[in-house]
């Protein structure tokens, strides 16, 4: 670990250079804010509160990311094309997620190359969640 503010090494996870645990809650935190008041995605959510459902994600984008696997020990293999099955994801739930996201991940005020990492990533995992034609 580098003990040097503002320095970064090859040594540091994606994860770490971002800013940690935090900006993840912070991101997932601002894309449920806009779930729970979308009239599309709030009822795909099959829990009534969406707490749970937050911390599944930002656990997920933790460890994706190079952070604690505690994603995995509490739900094994993430198979999310598989855990999405369930839902109906069309163009505009795909479309509707990326908004959110977008917004969320704006809020965050990353570095750039950072920031165009993470959206890099996010659009290439939302299409391919898409399981529906319509
Ligand atoms: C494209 C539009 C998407 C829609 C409409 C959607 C919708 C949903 C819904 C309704 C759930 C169930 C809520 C829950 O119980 O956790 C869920 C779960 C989840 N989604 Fe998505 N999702 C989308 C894309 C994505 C993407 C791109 C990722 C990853 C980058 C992702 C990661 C997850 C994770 C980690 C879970 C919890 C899985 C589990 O452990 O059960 N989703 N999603």
């Amino acid at each position: 670990m580098n003990e040097i503010p503002g320095e970064t090494t090859q040594e540091q996870t994606f994860y770490e250079q971002v800013g940690g645990e935090e900006t993840f809650r912070r991101l997932v935190r601002r894309f449920y804010e806009g779930v729970a008041a979308d009239p599309l995605l709030r009822p795909m959510y099959p829990e009534e509160d969406l707490g749970p459902a937050e911390e599944r994600l930002a656990l997920f984008l933790m460890q994706y990311w190079g952070g604690p696997r505690t994603y995995s020990d509490h739900r094994g293999h993430p198979r999310l094309r598989m855990r999405h099955a369930p839902f109906t994801v069309d163009r505009a739930a795909h479309d509707a997620w990326l908004r959110h996201m977008r917004d969320a991940l704006d809020s965050l005020g990353l570095a750039p190359e950072h920031e165009s990492e993470l959206w890099r990533y996010l659009t290439y995992a939302a299409a391919s969640m898409v399981n529906s034609a319509h």
